[in-house]
């Protein structure tokens, strides 16, 4: 055990998590991958039940651990993990709304850029927009892997929303006017965070809904949708 280190949402110790971090929005999910995928999997944070485990894939070590959902969560999470634990590389791993003809239920969408509603962005005091992007790096090894194993996949933009229940029944169609893939919560702020700490960052979401269609997956889609961005996100992880 090297130093334990106290934040306000992780209680681990220094060296406990790898240098590269997957991220499901669903603490449960997290469980799920450390004992499905990882071997050797150890709790290393629990707090607000919000699961972290670092386990071996293929031999080289893992971690696992939730964001919660919404830019705010994931915004403390990444931050702390960051800045206080060492990691270098988070990998989200979620879902999303299709916002566009060109994707289809179960694609996955790798988010390049991430516009969003929210706030986040005033903290840093800029003169202008900030354009969050996905690191490049990780992306390239992201699209290598999901051609490696035929996984249908686009790359594009996402939008980070803060609003879930929009009273808006059109604000959505403005950003398909955009050319926008897809819709989720939480892009956004992690690609500020990572930029802010000088770290990588890449958010990968499968389609689980369409808002131009209103299909929707079942449970069962999803865990094999879900699946298939697994095996690419950890074949990714272990060659950062
Ligand atoms: N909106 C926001 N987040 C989401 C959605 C959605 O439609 N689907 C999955 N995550």
């Amino acid at each position: 055990m090297g130093n334990v280190n106290h934040t306000p949402h992780i209680n681990a110790s220094v060296g406990d998590f790898a240098k590269t971090v997957l991220m499901p929005g669903d603490p449960l999910r997290s469980k799920f991958i450390a004992e499905n995928f990882l071997e050797g999997a150890r709790l290393v944070n629990n707090v607000r039940s919000v699961q972290g485990y670092t386990g071996l894939y293929k031999g080289e070590r893992v971690s696992v651990m939730a964001s919660g959902m919404g830019m705010p969560s994931i915004g403390i999470y990444s931050y702390e993990l960051f800045k206080f634990f060492g990691v270098e590389n988070i990998i989200r791993i979620g879902s999303c709304g299709g916002l566009s003809e060109s994707v289809k239920m179960r694609d996955i969408i790798v988010g390049m850029g991430a516009c969003t509603t929210s706030n986040f962005a005033v903290q840093y005091s800029l003169e202008g927009t900030f354009a969050p992007i996905g690191s490049y790096n990780i992306m390239k090894t992201v699209i290598e892997e999901a051609e490696r194993i035929g996984a249908r996949y686009k790359v594009g933009n996402l939008l980070s929303s803060d609003i879930f229940y929009n009273a808006n029944p059109a604000a959505s169609q403005k950003w398909t006017d955009m050319g926008v893939l897809g819709v989720e919560m939480e892009a956004a702020a992690l690609y500020m965070t990572a930029a802010y700490c000088k770290k990588n960052a890449l958010a990968i979401c499968t389609v689980s809904d369409h808002l131009l269609t209103g299909e929707s997956t079942t449970a069962e889609e999803r865990q094999t949708s879900f699946t298939e961005m697994m095996e690419v996100a950890l074949n990714t992880a272990i060659r950062l």
